[in-house]
């Protein structure tokens, strides 16, 4: 206990880890730079003048084998391209996960959609499709499916459930490029896919989303239209068509979109290389990391594992804080500690002025979002230490991170019991 760095010992983490924050941890070259000069020069910095969109959206469709891809400004815009596209009644109601970003959520109220959160298996804290199922009414439109932490949901059973019940399917690959489910990438097993190339992502250009799918028009619109003031720009003319926003990437981030694309491969084989490695190194020690379901690709947004609290001598926060001391780059539960719909803009209804819209609506279903909806995820979101991950991962890294979990593990750990 002495030894711990929180008690003032030596840190067993010395070096400081790579980071997703800065270049410590993230892999530009001079293709970004000339890339980026390129576009600079040519004084064309909106897919209005310039082809770097249009390149980056043929690359990127390519290759996931799908027939479409529109680049957006982010994730979250990504997501709400996909809402849009759906075209929900307000009232209509989207099934999704309680453990991921809140830019899932963002676009179903902004859509006037109701988010009603299905619960999470309890291994791999993806959406479960039993819950799904059992959530669905004579209002739901859609399920929402995020891969979370870069591991694939169960989608055989997802999809099952979807086709049973027609249902739209978004998957959310935000932390999930290039995973795989049996064989097939995340993105192009359901109805349309969603990422995000925000700074922390497994390719970057500083914030950024795409849309991908292989459907060319339904719902009465059309993909691109629903990131682009609902616009048929290719018919010519100035015409605008129904209610969407502008979320156009600008040709500087799809022209480091292009190059990060060529490397996004060895990015992705790195991550999970050094994520094996650590799960390697840590076989020994009292923690569950949470892996990938056979059968499929994970590719560790974050390196995740749970600890259970019975067996710990403190609270979880203060293992937390010795983790940290000793230099470790993470925090408990995602996206906190309690599930996306204890925050209160969905919780409190903190929508469109004082309205509590589109709660509130006469016909909407009232879910009482206070409560404990989804157990799984809440304990999830207690239990579950999530490390910040990158490619950069060398062995001395993941040696140090390995000592400074066991140390900090084994400290806390109650004795065994001697009968
Ligand atoms: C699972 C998930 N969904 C959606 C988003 C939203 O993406 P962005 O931050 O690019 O808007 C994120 C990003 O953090 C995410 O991790």
């Amino acid at each position: 206990m002495q030894n711990l760095a929180i008690n003032g010992g030596p840190r067993a983490i010395e070096a400081t880890l790579p980071s997703f924050r800065d270049a410590s941890g993230r892999t530009f070259g001079q293709e970004e730079l000339d890339a980026l000069n390129e576009v600079i020069e040519s004084g064309k910095l909106s897919f209005l003048t310039g082809t770097k969109t249009a390149e980056f959206e043929r690359a990127f469709a390519e290759r996931f084998g799908v027939k479409h891809a529109v680049a957006v400004a982010n994730g979250t815009a990504a997501l709400h391209t996909a809402v849009t596209y759906l075209n929900p009644e307000p009232g209509d109601e989207i099934i999704l996960s309680p453990v991921t970003d809140v830019g899932t959520v963002i676009p179903i109220i902004a859509q006037l959609a109701i988010p009603v959160f299905a619960d999470v298996d309890p291994i791999t804290q993806n959406i479960d499709a039993a819950s799904i199922e059992m959530n669905i009414t004579s209002r739901t439109r859609a399920i929402m499916v995020t891969h979370v932490y870069g591991h694939p949901a169960d989608m055989d059973a997802i999809m099952a459930v979807a086709r049973k019940h027609d249902l739209f399917v978004i998957e959310d690959c935000a932390q999930a490029h290039l995973a795989y489910y049996k064989g097939k990438l995340c993105g192009t097993i359901g109805d349309i896919a969603c990422f995000s190339f925000q700074q922390s992502k497994h390719m970057t250009t500083g914030d950024g989303g795409m849309v991908i799918s292989n459907e060319d028009e339904r719902f009465g619109r059309g993909i691109r239209h629903c990131s682009d003031k609902g616009w048929p720009r290719e018919r010519g003319g100035r015409d605008h068509l129904f209610l969407a926003t502008n979320y156009h990437m600008t040709e500087l981030q799809a022209a480091v979109g292009v190059e990060q694309l060529k490397k996004l491969d060895q990015f992705v084989s790195d991550r999970i290389t050094a994520a094996d490695r650590l799960t390697e190194l840590l076989s020994d020690v009292a923690i569950s990391p949470v892996l990938p379901l056979a059968g499929t690709v994970g590719v560790y947004f974050f390196y995740s594992f749970r600890l259970d609290p019975s067996k710990l001598s403190v609270p979880i926060n203060d293992v937390m804080k010795a983790l940290v001391a000793e230099g470790i780059d993470g925090f408990i539960g995602y996206p906190g500690q309690t599930p996306l719909y204890k925050y209160p803009v969905v919780r409190e209804h903190k929508t469109f002025g004082q309205s509590g819209f589109p709660f509130t609506l006469p016909n909407a279903r009232q879910i009482d979002y206070s409560s404990n909806l989804c157990p799984d995820a809440e304990q999830a979101c207690r239990e579950t230490v999530c490390m910040w991950w990158t490619d950069r991962m060398k062995e001395h890294h993941l040696q140090q991170i390995a000592s400074a979990i066991r140390k900090v593990v084994s400290a806390y750990l109650k004795s065994p019991v001697v009968d």
